[in-house]
């Protein structure tokens, strides 16, 4: 089957500009792991072992090179591991050691620039990880060689060492040393004024000489949360934070201090939700607390990255090998208020565990784009990509439960209306007549993924058929002629 989603908003982009929040808002990402993700030459298919914590070679050439798969499933950014210098043996780019290098293993500096002026033709947003808590260190604290650590090369610029136990202290994940005896992570203090504005010298150069769109920022919750204005305003582009915690109140509060973090929360209602765990009503409960801009709520929950699958957790189909399920998963993750973020292998249905588990190597599934995910992925993607395009007010208007039942969800995002089920593979074939999906009294009505038509009733209710349990998303056929160019190429 082949996607047509040449239709993207990439070449009405803005080209000179810094990227706002309000340009992320419509895009998608795919998180590209680097050193996992392509080797620079083709064609190999050698393993990693993923238990050796090491270095198995992907390079940014190598991420260039694929940047057509990428694109094909609909991708309009990416996000890449930190790109600065490592202590030895940091593939995953968390154990920085100098912020002026770069990190050889992933290649040369006209490399990484030679990928940015690639992703800005094609219309492609470039996000890039960065880690202001702490640089790297390979020994025990005490051996650290501050000289060796750069631009921060003196203990001054550091928080004494104090081991980092107790997250539920707050000062305590502030100041104190994330690391072992392998590698140390140095904690740079933050709050000082000499660091902050450090910092914020690098980031304005980083982001210029590499043309960065955004920045993904590692262990926020690390971080004094006033160092972040500055910092962000620095850099001048968008700022998602990593708060990994799924408190809702504690995590949505650092949406005050940068534009958007990575949804943890939802995260693992989606998780809980569709791993059968609990019924709907945890979604629809999660879904309203993240659009409360109220106490406990998010500021802007269309800004928020949303997501189900990282480097750092069990892979979805790590604990579930049903397909439909992870094929609701990803569409509320892809239809629902944020940005969508796709962790590089979902498509292949990698069930890596827990890091490193989850790091797997995705050469050697030959980047094939026949399989079901990569094509659902694409699908999806082709349907946000062309609601967006078709309502102006659709990325900002806020996804709402119509109805529910323990396992069927219905909510309506503007002119995309979804129901979504964890009833697994084994979900029967039945009618499931809609509640508030508000089309207009005898229209028709297209399901696209099986191209379903029905007429609506004069609630503006259809009766849709559900089947195996998967997901079902219904547009007004009068739309999707405006070229969707899926199930209604045959009427025009
Ligand atoms: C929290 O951590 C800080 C820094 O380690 C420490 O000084 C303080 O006593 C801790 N507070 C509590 C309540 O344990
Ligand atoms: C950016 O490029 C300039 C000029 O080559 C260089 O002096 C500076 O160190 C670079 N900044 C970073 C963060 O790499
Ligand atoms: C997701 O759900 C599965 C199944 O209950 C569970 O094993 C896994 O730990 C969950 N993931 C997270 C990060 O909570
Ligand atoms: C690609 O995936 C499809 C669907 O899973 C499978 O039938 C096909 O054999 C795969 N192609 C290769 C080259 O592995
Ligand atoms: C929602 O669905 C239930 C069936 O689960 C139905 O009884 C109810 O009338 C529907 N509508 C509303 C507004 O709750």
């Amino acid at each position: 089957m082949r996607f047509c989603w040449f239709l993207s908003l990439a070449s009405f982009s803005s080209v000179s500009l810094a990227a706002t929040a309000a340009d992320w808002r419509g895009k998608s990402i795919y998180q590209v792991f680097t050193d996992r993700f392509s080797l620079t030459s083709t064609g190999s298919t050698d393993a990693c072992d993923v238990t050796k914590n090491e270095y198995c070679g992907g390079t940014w050439k190598g991420v260039q090179s694929r940047l057509d798969y990428i694109q094909g499933m609909g991708f309009t950014a990416i996000w890449i591991s930190p790109i600065t210098l490592q202590v030895p043996g940091g593939y995953h780019g968390y154990y920085q050691t100098d912020l002026y290098h770069l990190n050889d293993h992933f290649g040369t500096a006209d490399d990484l620039k030679s990928l940015a002026a690639d992703l800005k033709s094609r219309g492609m947003y470039l996000m890039v990880d960065v880690v202001p808590n702490h640089m790297g260190w390979p020994g025990c604290p005490d051996t650290v060689d501050f000289s060796q650590l750069h631009p921060f090369n003196d203990a001054s610029y550091y928080h004494p060492y104090c081991p980092l136990n107790n997250y539920d202290n707050q000062t305590e994940a502030e100041v104190c040393w994330l690391g072992d005896c392998n590698t140390e992570m140095p904690d740079l203090k933050t709050e000082d004024a000499t660091v902050a504005a450090g910092m914020q010298d690098w980031i304005k150069s980083l982001v210029s000489n590499y043309s960065i769109d955004g920045l993904r920022m590692d262990s926020v919750k690390d971080v004094n949360k006033d160092f972040f204005p500055g910092f962000c305003s620095a850099a001048g582009v968008f700022c998602m934070g990593e708060v990994a915690d799924g408190r809702a109140d504690y995590a949505y509060a650092y949406q005050d201090y940068m534009d958007s973090i990575l949804d943890y929360p939802m995260y693992f209602s989606i998780n809980r939700t569709f791993q059968q765990q609990s019924d709907m009503s945890d979604l629809k409960y999660n879904l309203e607390l993240s659009k409360n801009g109220g106490t406990g709520g998010s500021k802007d929950n269309t800004l928020l990255g949303t997501f189900i699958e990282n480097h750092d957790n069990p892979r979805f189909p790590w604990s579930t090998d049903d397909m439909s399920l992870v094929k609701n998963a990803i569409a509320f993750t892809i239809l629902s208020d944020g940005i969508p973020i796709i962790y590089q292998g979902q498509e292949q249905h990698l069930a890596g565990a827990d890091d490193p588990g989850c790091r797997e190597a995705i050469w050697p599934t030959g980047y094939n784009t026949s399989t079901p995910l990569y094509g659902h992925i694409a699908y999806i993607n082709q349907m946000r990509n062309f609601a967006q395009s078709q309502s102006s007010s659709y990325l900002t208007y806020k996804n709402w439960v119509t109805n529910y039942t323990a396992d069927t969800i219905m909510m309506r995002k503007d002119i995309v209306r979804t129901i979504l089920t964890n009833q697994g593979e084994s979900g029967g074939s039945y009618s499931l007549t809609t509640e508030g999906m508000g089309f207009e009294s005898g229209e028709t009505v297209v399901e696209v993924f099986t191209c379903d038509k029905y007429t609506a009733d004069t609630n503006g209710e259809v009766k849709v058929q559900m089947s195996g349990g998967l997901p079902r998303v219904l547009f007004s056929e009068s739309i999707l002629l405006e070229g969707f160019g899926m199930c209604v190429l045959s009427s025009r």
